[in-house]
């Protein structure tokens, strides 16, 4: 099988890449930069920007399948930015896939799609698209993933998986905000609910999608869905931040802020940076807030039932794995 996977140099495409790899797929990366990584493995490198129709075009030819992985993920920026990479980048994903013949399509989403700022527990997947969202990547990824379902028929098997809250060594995005902020006594607690969300480790969530894509038929089965992925361990939040904290030796957070108080601060911070136009990302947001606050965990049962998804790394057995990776550097 030759595989094409957009953003595998990134932190889950890598993942996604080096299993293909292993099983001894043929693999094709599409993405802005170079990737060392990708080149020491022997994978083709295509280079372009999502936007670029001709050059998703050119990517997508002679594949058989294709895991879209790349986003621009992100708490802030331009709609229009978020639009660019996450809607318009998808839509010619989808066209080149109907122009290449390709049979599969795999899509990474999130579970943030359905998030509307309230406790989810156990949710499935028949739980709607909120009406509106407060962040742009959210909402791109939303309409995203609707092209993508939406575009099953008989000669494209498309599904799309929403793995929350990815963490594991490579990790560029959540765990070093994480060690980051906590070695500068920057973290607070937010209320002092225990609530409940889940995470996957990066191998799982990597593993789902070449067992999607392994049981991903045209026209029937899987064809078509979005499936919740996750450890199926869900913890309260500051706990799992906590381990994650103890596996760099770095002390827990204790101190904590309402609620009320951090919307509050993610509110004045979103109208600094949008008025004065600052570099970066503001320290909080509405959406953040929210997501630091409140329960967000999602049965995977679908997946098992559907797909055979097991998670094969305990959040226990990941964090072995993310305190070597601080260790030593290597995963
Ligand atoms: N990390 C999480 O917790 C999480 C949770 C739920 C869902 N997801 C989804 O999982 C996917 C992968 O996330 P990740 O955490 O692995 O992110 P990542 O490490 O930032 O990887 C994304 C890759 O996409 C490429 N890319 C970004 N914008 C692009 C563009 N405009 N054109 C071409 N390539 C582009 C980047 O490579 P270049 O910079 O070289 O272009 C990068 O290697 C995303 O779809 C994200 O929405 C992630």
């Amino acid at each position: 099988m030759k595989a094409l996977v957009t953003g595998g140099g990134g932190f889950l495409g890598g993942v996604i890449v080096r299993m293909l790899h292993e099983r001894g797929d043929q693999v094709r990366s599409f993405s802005r930069g170079e990737h060392p990584a990708l080149e020491t493995l022997g994978v083709e490198q295509f280079r372009g920007d999502l936007g670029d129709r001709s050059a998703v075009m050119e990517a997508v030819k002679g594949c058989d399948i294709v895991f879209h992985v790349a986003a621009k993920a992100g708490i802030w920026g331009s709609y229009g930015d978020f639009y660019q990479a996450n809607v318009t980048g998808t839509e010619n994903v989808l066209e080149a896939c109907r122009t290449h013949g390709i049979a599969k399509l795999v899509y990474t989403s999130s579970p943030s799609v359905v998030f509307d700022g309230n406790d989810v527990e156990g949710g499935d997947e028949s739980l709607p698209y909120p009406p509106r969202y407060e962040a742009n990547y959210p909402k791109t990824k939303a309409l995203a993933e609707q092209m993508v379902l939406a575009a099953a028929s008989p000669l494209l098997a498309t599904v799309a998986l929403r793995p929350h809250l990815i963490w594991g060594p490579g990790d560029n995005h959540l765990v070093p905000r994480i060690i980051a902020k906590g070695r500068a006594g920057k973290l607070r607690q937010i209320g002092s609910r225990p609530c409940l969300v889940d995470s996957v480790y990066v191998d799982n969530a990597a593993r789902a999608h070449l067992m999607a894509a392994d049981r991903l038929i045209p026209d029937t089965g899987i064809s078509g869905n979005a499936y919740f992925i996750s450890n199926g361990q869900p913890l309260p939040l500051w706990e799992m931040v906590n381990r994650i904290l103890a596996a760099a030796d770095i002390p827990p957070v204790t101190a904590r802020i309402s609620p009320k108080l951090a919307s509050a601060i993610g509110c004045i911070c979103e109208g600094v940076w949008g008025l004065l136009r600052l570099p970066g990302e503001p320290p909080m947001t509405r959406f953040v807030a929210h997501e630091l606050s409140s329960a967000h965990w999602f049965t995977i049962e679908a997946a098992r039932r559907d797909f055979g998804y097991q998670p094969e790394i305990s959040i226990d057995e990941g964090l072995e794995h993310l305190r070597n990776w601080f260790l030593t550097g290597k995963s």
